[in-house]
This record gives structure tokens, C-alpha cells and sequence, in this order.
């Protein structure tokens, strides 16, 4: 099986092309500037020459404050290109996973968001990101997957536990926020349950994929610090005092039972998850 992989030089995209590697598939490792997603004939040119049975679309500006600040490259990127690669993987006959986002919501549930729920998106990037969604969904095709994840981390990743081990490291005060509840969730996990998924026949549409668990930022830089033995005090503060520009879900915590009646098992707890990051991250 040969998988195309999109931003295959991202915290996602890297590990999946491992994982693939792993399971003795060949991985077609693409990302900019060579490929940009938004850029058709570039693709259709990889597409032509490496003839991928499966694709996963991992490429995307994940950047959300810079999205709110350019709301039209975000779209192109995020909701044309996934476009671009929907179209071609379709022409080609083959199976697609699209890597979308809790932030397709807009965080006032009160319960873990379910696949069917309506979406809302309150960002930029929660738009872009949908207009991705709906142009996999628009194909119709059986093996189309989108996966919707959350507060991904990973070994070599510009990601949170990172931030937070630099800046305690740095001896600067810490304060996080509060106010946001998510589900924390790590590449290797990701990588393998988008191979289950694609590989699964189960019939396409949308799949909730993260770890196990939830917890507020403020829970999860706690959890990082202890989990690497380092004794730093941690503040809260709300989102509102914190003044990003662009808003975020309060509530996105995934529920992700259709995914696991597929696989028949969830993926790991996040806390599980967050020790063998620590322990690849850290030795
Ligand atoms: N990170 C999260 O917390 C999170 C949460 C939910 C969902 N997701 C989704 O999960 C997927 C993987 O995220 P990630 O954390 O691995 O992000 P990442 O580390 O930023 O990786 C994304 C990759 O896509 C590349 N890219 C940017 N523009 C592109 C274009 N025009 N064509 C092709 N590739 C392009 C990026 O390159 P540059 O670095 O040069 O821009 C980067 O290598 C994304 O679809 C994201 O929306 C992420």
C-alpha cells in the first residue's frame, strides 16, 4: 500500500509517515515548498508519478491567531487545498483521511461533542477548517474519512507540554488557562488509529480521534511538570485575560465511540500518552 502523507514535515505528518513505515507500507512523505496543497498541479503531479492507494492530509496553517489574521490564506490552504487533495484522491480511487479539528465547535456543549453535532466554528481557523471538511464530505466517496482531533503533542512537535518544560526551564512564572477543556492527544496514538480507521472498510464520514481523557490547560501544564519531576508553581488565568486574537472553544472535549467501535478499543488515556512523550522527549 503506498500512502501519500500532506505536511509530512509537521508533528502529525512526521509520525504518520513513521507508523506507515512501521507497518511495512510505503510512505510518500509531502509537504511545502514543494507541495503545497494549494497548489493543484503540484499535487496532481505527485499524484500522477507516485499513484498513493491511501492519503493522509495532514498539511494544513495550524497557526489559529494567524489565521484570524488572514482568514483568506487560511481558506485557501485549509478549505481549497483539502479541496485539491479530496478531488485527486478521489481521480485515483484512493482511500482519504482528512486531519480536522475540535475547533469546528464552538465550546458551549456540555457534553462530549459527538461526530453528528452541529458545528459552529468561532475562529478563522475553526472556518477554514470546515470548508475542508465539507469539501471531503461533498465527494460522497466510501473510504473518506475526517478525523476531528484535538490538542495534539508529539515528540519534535512545536506543541504545549514543549512550551511549558521551556518556559518552567527558563525560570519565567507561569500562569494558564483555566477555561478551556479539551482532550490532550499524541501523534504516535493518532498516527496509528488514522491507519486503523483507513484500512478499517468501516463506511466513511466524520470520526472523532483523541486520547482518552480531558482536562483544562491549566490540569495539563500540572500534569507536565510532575510527570517530569519539575517543581514549579503553576497560575491559572482565564482566556479572556490572556487576549488572543482569536477565540477559542471553552468546551471541546471529543467523543470518540464511533472511533473506537471500529478499532474495537480506544486510543490511551492522555496522561499514559503525556508519559511516553516525556520519556521520548526527554532522554
Ligand atoms: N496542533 C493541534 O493542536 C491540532 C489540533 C486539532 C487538529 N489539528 C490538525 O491536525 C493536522 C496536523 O497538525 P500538526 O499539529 O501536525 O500541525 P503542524 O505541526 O503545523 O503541521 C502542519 C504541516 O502542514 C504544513 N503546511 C502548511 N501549509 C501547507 C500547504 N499549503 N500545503 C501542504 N502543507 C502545508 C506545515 O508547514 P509549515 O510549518 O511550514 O507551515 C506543517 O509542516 C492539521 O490538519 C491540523 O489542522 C491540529
Amino acid at each position: 500500500m503506498r500512502f501519500l502523507v500532506t505536511g509530512a514535515l509537521g508533528q502529525l505528518g512526521r509520525v504518520a509517515c513513521e507508523a506507515v513505515a512501521a507497518r511495512g507500507w510505503q510512505a510518500i512523505a509531502t509537504d511545502v515548498p514543494e507541495v503545497p496543497v494549494d497548489d493543484f498541479d503540484a499535487l496532481a503531479a505527485v499524484f500522477g508519478r507516485e499513484q498513493p492507494t491511501h492519503v493522509l492530509h495532514c498539511g494544513a496553517i495550524t497557526n489559529v491567531d494567524g489565521c484570524e489574521a488572514d482568514p483568506d490564506t487560511a481558506n485557501r490552504v485549509n478549505g481549497t487545498g483539502t479541496a485539491h487533495v479530496a478531488r485527486l484522491a478521489e481521480q485515483h480511487g484512493a482511500a482519504l483521511v482528512y486531519v480536522s479539528t475540535d475547533f469546528v465547535f464552538d465550546g458551549k456543549g456540555t457534553r462530549p461533542y459527538r461526530p453528528e453535532d452541529p458545528p459552529g466554528p468561532i475562529s478563522a481557523y475553526g472556518v477554514s477548517k470546515l470548508l475542508g471538511e465539507r469539501a471531503v464530505l461533498e465527494r460522497g466517496c466510501a473510504a473518506f474519512y475526517v478525523t476531528r482531533t484535538a490538542w495534539v503533542f508529539g515528540p519534535g512537535g512545536k506543541n504545549f507540554p514543549r512550551a511549558i518544560l521551556d518556559r518552567a526551564r527558563s525560570g519565567q512564572p507561569l500562569r494558564v488557562v483555566d477555561d478551556q477543556i479539551g482532550c490532550p492527544s499524541m501523534t504516535r496514538d493518532l498516527a496509528e488509529a488514522m491507519l486503523d480507521l483507513i484500512t478499517s472498510g468501516a463506511p466513511g464520514g466524520i470520526y472523532h480521534m483523541a486520547n482518552e481523557g480531558s482536562c483544562s490547560w491549566h490540569r495539563f501544564a500540572c500534569q507536565i511538570l510532575q510527570a517530569a519531576a519539575i517543581d514549579v508553581p503553576v497560575g491559572t488565568m482565564s482566556s479572556a485575560e490572556l487576549g488572543r486574537p482569536a477565540p477559542r472553544p471553552a468546551y471541546s472535549v471529543l467523543d470518540c465511540s464511533k472511533l473506537t467501535a471500529v478499532r474495537g478499543k480506544p486510543l490511551p488515556h492522555y496522561e499514559d500518552a503525556l508519559r511516553r512523550y516525556l520519556q521520548e522527549e526527554l532522554s
